[in-house]
């Protein structure tokens, strides 16, 4: 998509269609001069005879008598209300019903969308419009949308310089969030360990400064990774351990970002129920958001030291795979008695975790589709938010604030650590019947003592159900605001 300045001064035909969001309150003087006063009052009568409530997902279209333009009123919802999210949903849900039309230029009033006090940008706004446009193409389809021109009207025109700086930030974004998705909707015969560090592999052509390593098995098992190699052993698929690594700066420690790859989760031995297993194959969504965030990053060269790090494996049951009861020694000397062998999440990023350790980080993120227990807490709206340090988890919820992208903090209380205890090991790898999402976590906190590290677990997040099922490529544009603002 290509974006364009344009003022709402005069009446002239800007596009195919104009689109113009309207808050519950009908008002619609940001439409300064961009309508005529006739059509202004034509658009009022027909909110009301048509009873137009300006909900989000609430549309009206009116045909301009004076430039034969279409004009698309779109709701966005109480004014009071508005934010990154709502935002987010009424563009979404424009661009939806118009995106099958045959169409190729559109413009959009952008006068009461743009409100720096609600962390509401111009790449932000980008960003959601391209994303709007995603499909997940599977077949050799040509891409419906012939939508190649987007105008941004306002009062004022956008200096040149300033608007492509936005749009390649924006693109940059819904370019990592694109490829998110991907990997997350990918099939899981294709999509295995290899096939997402061949993935990583090819970040290298965005931006020489990327250096990608990939340990095999034999380099993990000489490491000591005894926890992450339990999990791949049931499977043909060997387990791989990626880090990208993206270094612009001398003597800055990096954030490092940490994602649970599990191409595929049946459970292994202690194996899951068979309805909606496919599901499993977003298991690899942490590393998934992972990899679009490098990938954004690394478009938009910024100035920042980051990591990314995805311990990518396939937890299968097998003769070879696993046993309930079983212990293991973690690259950090830990040992972990293994009595559900579909905990293996955590089991695959102790060893990450430790591994990230050696890069001194700032700080360090993780990113699972960790527990079911997460989802049956908190639904599907926010991901879970663990910290061992609350000024980072503040840093967190600011990121989530301005990209929409929700998160809700449970707590680390010691009691929870206790429910770790075994006789058989230093640890075990679950805990309880209650406050699994949290005890998931405490496990993780045990391999991050020392560094100040949050936990996101998006279980709930990483993929819609339904009509709409597939990836969200949550939380990448968490994840992207947390670096550029960190
Ligand atoms: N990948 C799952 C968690 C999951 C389940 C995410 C359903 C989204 C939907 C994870 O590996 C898992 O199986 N966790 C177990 C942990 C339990 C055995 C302690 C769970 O949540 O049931
Ligand atoms: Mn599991
Ligand atoms: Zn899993």
């Amino acid at each position: 998509m290509d974006y364009t300045s344009l003022k709402t001064n005069i009446i002239n035909k800007k596009s195919d269609i104009y689109l113009v969001g309207v808050f519950t309150d009908k008002k619609l003087l940001h439409l300064g001069k961009s309508v005529s006063k006739q059509n202004i009052d034509m658009a009022k009568r027909c909110f009301e005879k048509n009873n137009f409530t300006g909900v989000i997902g609430d549309h009206r279209t009116l045909d301009d008598h004076i430039t034969g333009q279409q004009i698309l009123f779109f709701g966005l919802g109480e004014k009071g209300k508005f934010g990154p999210l709502n935002l987010n949903r009424s563009i979404k849900s424009v661009i939806t019903k118009i995106k099958k039309v045959n169409l190729t230029k559109i413009s959009l009033n952008i006068q009461n969308l743009i409100i720096k006090k609600n962390d509401i940008n111009i790449e932000v706004l980008v960003s959601y419009i391209d994303d709007s446009f995603y499909k997940y193409i599977y077949k050799k389809e040509k891409n419906i949308s012939k939508i190649k021109q987007c105008g941004l009207v306002s009062d004022t025109i956008i200096p040149n310089k300033m608007l492509s700086k936005y749009v390649l930030s924006g693109k940059a974004i819904a370019s990592g969030i694109k490829f998110a998705k991907d990997l997350g909707n990918t099939p899981p015969n294709i999509c295995n360990p290899t096939f997402l560090s061949n993935e990583a592999l090819k970040l290298k052509k965005i931006n020489k400064l990327l250096k990608i390593t990939v340990l095999n098995e034999a380099k993990m098992k000489s490491m000591g990774m005894g926890s992450l190699l339990s999990v791949s052993q049931g499977s043909k698929q060997p387990a791989k351990l990626v880090s990208i690594e993206y270094m612009p700066l001398k003597n800055q420690n990096p954030i490092v970002l940490v994602g649970k790859g599990i191409t595929f989760d049946t459970g292994g031995i202690s194996l899951k129920p068979s309805p909606n297993m496919d599901e499993m194959k977003y298991d690899m969504s942490g590393a998934g958001s992972v990899l679009g965030t490098m990938k954004a990053l690394a478009e938009m060269k910024v100035k920042k030291n980051v990591v990314g790090i995805i311990a990518c494996a396939e937890n299968m049951p097998g003769s070879q795979a696993t046993r309930p009861g079983d212990v293991v020694t973690s690259m950090s000397g830990i040992t972990i008695e293994i009595l559900n062998t579909d905990a293996e999440g955590r089991l695959v990023l102790c060893d990450a975790l430790t591994y990230a350790k050696k890069y001194k980080p700032k700080y360090i993120l993780d990113m699972a589709t960790l527990t079911g227990a997460c989802l049956v807490g908190l639904g599907k709206y926010p991901s879970g938010l663990f910290s061992n340090d609350d000024k980072l988890a503040d840093l967190i919820k600011k990121s989530a604030n301005k990209t929409g992208d929700r998160v809700w903090q449970l707590p680390l209380y010691d009691d929870y650590f206790d429910e770790l205890k075994t006789n058989f090991a230093d640890i075990q790898n679950i805990g309880g019947r209650y406050g699994g999402a949290i005890t998931a976590a405490a496990f993780l906190g045990k391999f991050t003592e020392g560094v100040k590290w949050a936990h996101l677990d998006i279980a709930g997040t990483a993929w819609e159900v339904g009509e709409n099922k597939g990836s969200t490529g949550r939380p990448v544009s968490l994840l992207i605001d947390f670096v550029l603002s960190n």
